[in-house]
């Protein structure tokens, strides 16, 4: 038995990822013919064929070690981004950026601010060093970025906006960022995850790159290869940023952890606009279906949902939900960890995988005597 006192304290109020059951596990356990993944808001579709090829032609070559800087795919990002090549961070995904981010800034007793229910990384990743986790409360389920501002104290070293939200899926404006940056007090630094930007086409949804990093603003951008680019299982994202907050992240960061299929895919994946506005184009119409078949299932869905996913509440715990869902073949995001315990979070699949969650959500809602 481990001693008191060998594991760092800091550790003790959280508990270990836990991950959902494989899907053929599922299938099998509950005897099912077919499960569809509704869970996890990552595209329904596979890589862009760029990127498979990419990944095929470099695959023989496995033997060796990443290229620890992933030079090619940051000077092209940094490219397409407008910025300094030391103003580009990458990491296996946006999540590990934003623990590399954390380990990089945060002392014990710092604070972090963010909204809530949100991305529960923010707060994982500052408990875990022993800083405190500041959460406002959403409003209207979205992120009220005047209260986040009253939350921040002088301990305050970052605030997370979160645009859109995960989970709610809700947005937040040009206007209301604008009005942020101009007040927020210069030892912040605002971390903005955009990790659905490719598949917003709101008018007034900002590129926090260009109009506030390129503006001069204290801020990080994060964006993601994870969810309309189809890698979540490669891990790639990447950050703008001031270029002494990009080098600490680089010090933290271990040398390899961005393999060589994560980076030659997430590069061969840029060359490809016409597969990008077809897949946000298919995601609106996705999204919209799956508000509509919440609403006739009677689930209030949230109706400004602007990625690829929809946030619903259920009026009771939302795993009696998740749990009647998968045994009809479908997993959705019960969002406990989330701050939501009540809500589900459904990502848009396919037309065919969302007319198997309407059925199922249609005989759910049959059998149910608590709905
Ligand atoms: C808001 C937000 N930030 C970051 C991430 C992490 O993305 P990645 O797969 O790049 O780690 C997610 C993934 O769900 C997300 O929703």
């Amino acid at each position: 038995m481990t001693e008191d006192g060998f594991l760092r304290p800091s550790l003790s109020a959280l508990v270990p990822y836990e991950p959902g059951k494989p899907v053929e596990e599922v299938q099998r356990e509950l005897g099912l013919e077919r499960v569809v993944k509704l869970a996890s808001n990552e595209g329904p579709y596979g890589p862009f064929p760029e990127a498979l090829e990419a990944m095929t032609r470099s695959a023989g070559e496995l033997n060796r070690y990443p290229d620890g800087g992933a030079y090619r795919l940051r000077v092209a990002l940094a490219d397409r981004c407008g910025v300094a090549f030391e103003e580009l961070a990458i990491g296996a995904g946006a999540d590990g950026l934003i623990d590399c981010l954390s380990q990089a800034v945060l002392d014990p007793g710092d604070e972090i601010v963010c909204g809530w229910p949100s991305f529960p990384s923010y707060v994982i990743d500052a408990v875990k060093l022993g800083a405190v986790p500041v959460k406002v409360p959403l409003a209207s389920h979205r992120y009220d970025l005047p209260a986040l501002l009253e939350a921040v104290t002088e301990r305050t070293k970052l605030v997370y906006v979160c645009t859109p939200n995960n989970p709610t899926g809700t947005m937040t404006t040009r206007a209301e960022l604008d009005d942020y940056f101009g007040r927020v007090p210069e030892h912040v630094l605002t971390v903005v995850d955009q990790a659905y930007f490719e598949y917003i086409d709101e008018p007034d949804y900002p590129d926090a790159i260009a109009e506030h990093f390129q503006a001069g603003r204290r801020v990080l951008v994060t964006r993601t290869f994870s969810k309309i680019y189809g890698l979540a299982g490669l891990r790639v994202g990447y950050a703008v940023g001031p270029a002494d907050v990009v080098t600490a992240i680089g010090k933290v960061r271990r040398a390899f952890d961005l393999n060589t299929q994560a980076q030659v895919a997430a590069l061969a994946s840029l060359d490809a606009p016409g597969e990008l506005t077809r897949r946000r184009a298919a995601n609106r119409e996705g999204r919209e279906q799956l508000g509509a078949i919440l609403q006739r299932h009677g689930f209030a869905p949230v109706g400004s949902a602007v990625a690829n996913f929809v946030y619903a509440e259920t009026g009771e715990d939302g795993q009696v939900l998740f749990d009647a869902l998968l045994r009809e073949g479908v997993i959705v995001r019960p969002l406990a960890g989330f701050g939501a315990p009540e809500a589900i979070r459904v990502t848009v699949g396919t037309d065919e995988e969302l007319a198997f969650f309407d059925e199922a959500l249609g005989r759910v809602r049959a059998s149910a005597v608590t709905w």
